[in-house]
């Protein structure tokens, strides 16, 4: 039986043409619902206080942990709704379960499936009508649920937090990428790297965010959309973007993505992509691929696709990779045919559309 999370229904809703006309072209992450999912954790309560309250500021002490050493996890999860009107997340254990792994990493308590899946419910029972409906089939709209986890305790002294609190914010999304399925310029980051042997890059974690951002302000500067990062020991390896796994299609049906190391982040879409694609009668491999594969196989014509996929990236084709003094495209391909596939066949699968036959769906 799942945990009650108790309903306080804001006072102050917004007004239905105002969502309406927020649900037309919502961007990706500037606009939030009406309420949010709580729940609080102490050292001697464990997880209590279960509720559903208007979306507002947080009270936080200034000596919160939270704000001095970026205790903190999250994820992303997205609802869709479906032709007769239901909405659906996908694969939310897949998130509750490495949401634990990110708590572990970070010391912060866990927190279960019935509480991670019941917490989107209970959002999503006030929120129901913030969660978009698509125009085609092509359109991406979905409702961008975003569970946090903060230590929370107003304590100085370095140790995991005796307080932390757990929320859920939900925000209207339409395609992450402003081109849409527009094929994005990657920049080389080779002045930073994301994440280390032992440290925290298979974590969801804040602070795998901030330490991205240098290298996202080079990308921007150089006219790109994205970082991409190596390894930290040799500055050979392809690890990931600055927020979405990476896939190379090669011309033989091999579909490659880096091999989880400790140092990438373990995609739900990533995870997602392998399995569509060996239904698409490609042969994925999870393994080390360097720079210099990337280089030879776009010149060489090997490499025909690359493409990021994510949560709020769905799957998005890659047309360059910009470096200090390079700028590497793929000779062969360029349509780019087999993201659009795998893209489409998880887009079908998501909206419904297409049978859910490893029921990968939850109703919300
Ligand atoms: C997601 O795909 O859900 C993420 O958290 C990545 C972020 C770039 C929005």
């Amino acid at each position: 039986m799942s945990t009650r999370f108790d309903p306080l229904p804001s006072t102050q809703p917004t007004a239905d043409h105002i969502r309406d006309n927020i649900l037309e072209n919502p961007g990706f992450g500037r606009y939030f619902t009406d309420h949010m999912a709580h729940v609080r954790w102490t050292l001697d309560n464990g997880w209590h206080g279960h509720e559903v309250r208007p979306y507002g500021p947080l009270t936080l002490d200034p000596a919160a942990a939270v704000l001095h050493y970026g205790q903190e996890i999250f994820e992303g999860v997205k609802a869709y709704r479906h032709a007769d009107g239901s909405v659906w997340t996908f694969r939310p254990e897949k998130n509750a379960e490495r949401f634990r792994r990110s708590a572990r990493r970070l010391a912060l308590p866990e927190l279960s499936d019935d509480d991670f899946i019941g917490s989107l419910k209970a959002l999503l029972a006030q929120d129901h009508a913030w969660v978009p409906t698509p125009s085609s089939d092509a359109d991406e709209c979905s409702l961008y649920l975003r569970p946090f986890m903060i230590a929370s305790e107003k304590f100085l002294g370095v140790r995991p937090s005796h307080e932390v609190d757990y929320y859920v914010i939900a925000s209207p999304a339409a395609a992450y990428f402003k081109g849409g399925i527009e094929p994005v310029s990657i920049w080389l980051s080779t002045n930073y790297n994301r994440a280390a042997p032992g440290g925290t890059g298979f974590a969801k974690c804040g602070g795998n965010y901030a330490a991205s951002l240098a290298a996202q302000k080079e990308a921007e500067a150089h006219g790109c959309g994205q970082v991409a990062f190596l390894d930290a020991t040799e500055n050979k390896w392809v690890e990931e973007l600055g927020g979405m796994n990476l896939f190379f299609v090669f011309k033989d049906g091999r579909i490659v993505t880096p091999k989880l190391t400790g140092t990438i982040l373990e995609g739900v879409t990533r995870d997602s992509v392998l399995t569509l694609a060996k239904d698409e009668g490609l042969t994925p491999e999870e393994r080390h691929i360097s720079i210099d594969e990337w280089r030879d196989g776009a010149a060489s014509g090997e490499i025909t696709e690359i493409f990021a996929c994510g949560t709020a990236a769905v799957i998005t084709p890659v047309g360059e990779l910009v470096g200090e003094n390079e700028r590497i495209r793929l000779t062969a391909g360029g349509d780019n045919d087999i993201a659009k596939r795998l893209r489409t066949k998880l887009l079908d699968l998501q909206y419904g559309r297409s049978e859910d036959s490893r029921s990968w769906l939850t109703r919300l």
